[in-house]
């Protein structure tokens, strides 16, 4: 039988909500840089959507650091060490992405492009490691489903607290995954939150970042 985990699965899905903002991030500079500029319409969507995304992965450091990592301390061996420090290079990054952010001219969006690149470079072993060090199957074997859920609340409170306004936070995680794992990631949020906060109440405050995000409906 396959190993439950929630902690695992909710690594994996938080990795591929900002893995998806880096990419779709990357690309649209790629786009903007081909096209000499980026479109008016765009600009304040593909703003606010690069600065959740900032947001978003630094509340994501965050958590682990403080939560999970002291927490599976205890009980896996892993690379500790350089996976804190892969954070605070990570977080330099970010805080030179928001550097960038207010000036999208050519000339800002080809430094972004840079930026994210470089953030590209130790993002993606950075997960591959987590994700070989902290699987379904060993976290399995030090901690049972009741006490995994435990700390999956405790991150996802933490995450909630430096992760900026969830009217932006939310329909930015909800909305970069979809099918299957957009409902297993949105089933721990209360009804009022999925079903009425972030896409009726929310929606003119998010709605820039839509042509950013996937479907919405989907
Ligand atoms: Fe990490
Ligand atoms: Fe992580």
């Amino acid at each position: 039988m396959k190993e439950i985990s929630p902690i695992a699965e909710g690594l994996l899905m938080i990795h591929k909500i900002i893995t998806r903002g880096l990419a779709t991030s990357l690309r649209k500079c790629d786009e903007y840089v081909m096209k000499r500029g980026l479109p008016p319409g765009e600009a304040s969507g593909f703003t606010m959507y690069v600065a959740t995304f900032s947001r978003v992965t630094h509340a994501h450091h965050l958590s682990e650091d403080d939560i999970a990592f002291p927490y599976f301390k205890d009980h896996l061996e892993a690379p500790y060490d350089k996976l804190k420090n892969d954070h605070r290079v990570l977080s330099g990054l970010i805080d030179t992405i928001d550097q960038y952010l207010p000036d999208l001219s050519i000339n800002g969006v080809g430094k972004l492009r840079e930026v994210l690149g470089e953030f590209e470079n130790v993002w993606r072993p950075h997960i591959r490691s987590e994700e070989e060090n902290f699987t379904a199957e060993k976290l399995q074997s030090v901690a049972g489903i009741k006490e995994q859920e435990k700390i999956v609340g405790k991150l996802a409170a933490h995450s909630s607290q430096n992760a900026g306004p969830g009217p932006l936070a939310l329909p930015f995680m909800f909305y970069n995954l979809e099918g299957r794992e957009r409902e297993l990631f949105m089933k721990s949020f209360p009804w009022i939150v999925k079903r009425v906060l972030v896409p009726v109440i929310w929606k003119k405050q998010w709605n820039p970042m839509t042509p950013f995000l996937l479907q919405i409906n989907g």
